[in-house]
């Protein structure tokens, strides 16, 4: 793992769109695995920005969003879908057609699941995945479990994560109780990781993944495997390292 430590969110942001910029220049057509939640905002605003000067191109990249909340049209503002449209996507030029995100309301979601997996393999996987890490250890929507879930799943949140992300919602009983994430395999697959983490509430989730053991009690840990996964933190969130 290669760690960056960064002064602050801004900072955070601005080494992350750097090297999301770097992947994309080098590999036009890269597969890019992207992320929801605070914390990649401030990275997608400033590739917008960069985007507007006209310093890099989006139009042969095609985006593998990580996961979904299960019940959520597209049109829903807390929406994954509607997130990506809303701070990222309305503003560069991705093509429509390769903008992916996993479906959370298919009438068959194992299908949806299996189809999402296909989608994944027939773009030749991903070249650089995005995350951002749960106060849990989780990554996408995978929760702490007894095992490592390899491929794109449902999956039902847990308490922690419904009480984390009930400040996007009216209320707690507003957040939906599932998702569908992608695995911990595919994530494993992707030819380069970059993790953005800040803050002070995160730093036990970042002691436990960076220092503690590889187990799917803390889903992140795994990550420790990974032949090339950055870590890019401000102080507070590498306050426990
Ligand atoms: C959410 C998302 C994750 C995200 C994490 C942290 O539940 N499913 O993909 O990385 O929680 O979110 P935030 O960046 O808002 O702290």
């Amino acid at each position: 793992m290669k760690i960056i430590k960064v002064k602050n969110y801004d900072e955070m942001s601005r080494k992350a769109a750097n090297i999301i910029s770097a992947q994309v220049l080098i590999k036009p057509d890269s597969v890019l695995g992207l992320a929801t939640g605070g914390s990649p905002l401030g990275t997608y605003k400033q590739l917008i920005e960069w985007y507007n000067k006209g310093d890099i191109d989006f139009s042969e990249i095609t985006s593998i969003n990580l996961d979904e909340y299960v019940g959520l049209p597209d049109t829903h503002e807390q929406s994954y879908h509607y997130f990506m449209h809303e701070n990222f996507f309305d503003h560069v030029n991705v093509k429509p057609e390769n903008i992916h995100v996993p479906n959370g309301v298919a009438a068959n979601m194992t299908q949806a699941c299996r189809e999402y997996e296909e989608l994944i393999k027939k773009a030749g996987g991903i070249d650089l995945q995005l995350l951002g890490i749960g106060t849990d250890g989780h990554i996408g929507f995978n929760e702490p479990d007894d095992f490592f879930e390899p491929l794109t799943h449902v999956v039902s949140l847990t308490e922690s994560t419904i009480k984390a992300n009930t400040r996007f919602f009216d209320s707690e009983d507003d957040v939906p109780r599932k998702a569908i994430t992608v695995g911990i395999k595919t994530i494993m697959q992707a030819k380069k990781v970059l993790l953005i983490v800040n803050g002070k509430n995160k730093a036990d989730a970042v002691k436990e993944a960076v220092c503690g053991k590889v187990t799917p009690a803390v889903p992140a840990s795994i990550l420790q495997l990974h032949p090339d996964c950055t870590i890019i933190g401000d102080e507070e969130a590498f306050s426990k390292l």
